[in-house]
């Protein structure tokens, strides 16, 4: 298959990239380099700069014609879709109708979209299975749930010409390799990591009571591949976690014990806005449609992240230290 991934250069789309490069597919990676970095990218892949805002960046990579797209290109902070709503609007809305807009006109036939957990928003229903309402409570939840809707609704759109398949993947909190960690704005597990081995003290945001699914990154690459070719999964909405609960406290006490920095300090500064408080999927849909279960126990996963992120600071120091 020839497969458009958006947001390829990134953590989520460059596994996915790796995958189907080594399983043989055509993949094209469109990536504004935001936040992704070319290296992420796959030998083998035909790589494009480009950004989801920008149709003609669009139109460039859909013209050698494609079987399928993953979109993932995505602003990805709920911190950020408050201080610059309009920019989290663009990327994540408006960049997934002009996706949309090229999957129509190119008549392409499956379309696989990158959604979030933070589409629920305070619920009181734990694990939250997929027909639970969603009532986002940040502005990054509204537009992913948004996006969502545009994607299945136009998917069910009477006047289409063509069989348009499309899924939705409510990702939870996806982490391994190549996480970013340094960024203060990507994923926790990243960033308590980026502290420790920078020996910062790690902050953790309200009372670290709070909980989330982590799955890991070749579990959720397990699912986004099989869905590719699986026709029960058109038109379905598929949580993707672990369907287990970590509280952000014990995540701290996990980083700094597998560094050997009990002695560390942890900090702890107010709570964000947008921010839910319990979180743990309802795996079962996944599991119904796909055959799909995490494979990777959390130990593992977080044991080759932290190997990795100690790999990612040894280069960077050693690069450092060259005259
Ligand atoms: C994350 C993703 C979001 C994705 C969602 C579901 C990021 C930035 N956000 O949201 O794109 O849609 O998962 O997969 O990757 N925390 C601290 N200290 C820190 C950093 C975070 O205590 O230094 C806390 C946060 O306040 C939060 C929890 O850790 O309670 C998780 O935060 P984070 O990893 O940023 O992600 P989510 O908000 O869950």
């Amino acid at each position: 298959m020839r497969v458009l991934i958006t947001g390829g250069a990134g953590f989520i789309g460059s596994h996915l990239a790796e995958r189907l490069v080594g399983m043989g597919h055509d993949v094209v990676v469109l990536d504004s380099e935001a936040t992704g970095r070319p290296e992420n990218v796959p030998e083998g892949a035909d790589y494009r700069v480009g950004d989801v805002t920008r149709v003609a960046d669009l139109e460039g990579a859909f013209g050698a014609g494609l079987d399928a797209v993953a979109h993932i290109a995505g602003q990805v902070s709920l911190i950020r879709s408050f201080t610059d709503p309009i920019a989290d609007l663009r990327t994540n809305l408006e960049g997934t109708v002009n996706v949309l807009g090229c999957c129509l006109r190119h008549r392409v036939p499956r379309l696989l979209y990158a959604s979030s957990m933070t589409v629920y928003g305070h619920n009181g229903t734990l694990p939250t299975p997929e027909d639970t309402p969603c009532t986002p409570v940040s502005y990054y939840g509204i537009t992913k749930y948004a996006a969502e809707r545009y994607v299945h609704t136009t998917a069910e759109r009477p006047d289409l010409d063509f069989d348009f398949g499309v899924t939705s993947f409510r990702m939870y909190n996806v982490y391994g390799p190549r996480q970013a960690i340094d960024n203060p704005y990507q994923g926790v597990l990243g960033i308590f990591l980026g502290n420790v081995l920078r020996d910062e003290p790690l902050t953790i945001f309200g009372d670290g009571e709070q909980s989330r699914d982590f799955v890991y990154i070749d579990d959720v690459v397990d699912a986004w591949v099989s869905a590719l070719t699986e026709r029960a999964s058109h038109g379905q909405v598929l949580n993707l976690g672990s369907g287990r609960q970590t509280a952000i406290k014990d995540l701290a006490d996990q980083v700094l014990a597998a560094a050997g920095r009990e002695d560390q300090m942890v900090t702890y500064a107010p709570g964000r806005p947008g921010e839910q408080r319990h979180v743990q999927a309802d795996i079962t849909r996944a599991g119904r449609v796909l055959g799909w279960r995490p494979r990777t126990p959390f130990a593992e996963g977080f044991a080759r992240t932290v190997e990795w992120a100690r790999s990612v600071m040894d280069e960077g120091s050693a690069r450092a230290a060259l005259p």
